[in-house]
């Protein structure tokens, strides 16, 4: 059967990465978390002293880290998550932080840093048959995607999932942390300069808020098919 790409773009915490890695395990596609470079590199800045505690990044000497870093992915392991690497180290669980996510945005907006991570990600979709979540794969990675997705649901909603997946993982946050931190995510994601959080003309927009994990993925099942028939 012939394979496409499957763009999900969306605010942050909205449940596009338990989608997409979702629809890639039950169509048989690759499943890449776009998110997961931008903070697995994050985390190589944050431990080499390159981001402040006001969150300002030395931009210069990350820039000229680029080349050293090297992100992966490791394929699914027991718990069905596929893994990230940073230069071949397993940084799944510490790049989900609240440490990393309160510094992913402001290491996001560097155009060298988009750069290389878009080429990269392109790389991975060459073949097609691919899912991929983010912020601009719609719009910048795959403009040529066969299905795009962009995936919305209110700040409130989004807060309180991802508390109840930070505190199940053991992590101890408020969900006040954990609102500001989607609220300024969402606010630098959708302002910078370069390949803006926005929905692709071409996307259908999916409002998750009120939808139940199974309606969702039904709701995802149909627009592959139809994308697939389009194709
Ligand atoms: O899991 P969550 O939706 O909260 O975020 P994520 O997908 O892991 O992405 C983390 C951050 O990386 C975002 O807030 C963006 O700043 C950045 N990002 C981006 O700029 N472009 C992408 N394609 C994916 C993520």
């Amino acid at each position: 059967m012939k394979k496409i790409i499957v763009a999900i773009d969306g605010y942050s915490s909205s449940g596009k990465s338990t989608m997409a890695r979702e629809l890639a395990a039950r169509v048989g596609y690759i499943y890449v978390d776009s998110g997961a470079m931008y903070r697995a590199v994050t985390l190589y800045a944050m431990r080499h002293g390159m981001i402040t505690p006001d969150k300002t990044v030395d931009t210069e000497r990350l820039v000229a880290a680029l080349p050293s870093i090297h992100i992966s992915f490791a394929p699914a392991g027991a718990d069905g998550v596929q893994h990230t690497l940073l230069n071949g180290e397993d940084v799944e669980r510490e790049i989900r932080d609240m440490q990393v996510s309160e510094n992913v945005s402001p290491v996001a907006v560097i155009q060298e840093v988009r750069q290389r991570l878009v080429a990269l990600q392109q790389e991975f979709g060459e073949h097609k048959g691919i899912v991929m979540d983010g912020r601009d794969i719609g719009t910048t990675v795959f403009p040529n995607a066969e299905l795009k997705v962009f995936v919305c649901a209110s700040p409130e909603e989004r807060a309180r999932r991802r508390l109840k997946e930070l505190s199940e993982k053991g992590e101890n946050v408020t969900y006040q942390e954990v609102y500001d931190n989607v609220v300024e995510r969402d606010r630098i994601d959708t302002s910078r300069e370069v390949s803006p959080l926005r929905k692709a003309e071409d996307a259908i927009e999916l409002d998750n808020g009120t939808m139940t994990r199974q309606e969702q993925m039904d709701w995802l099942l149909r627009q592959f098919e139809a994308a697939i028939i389009k194709s």
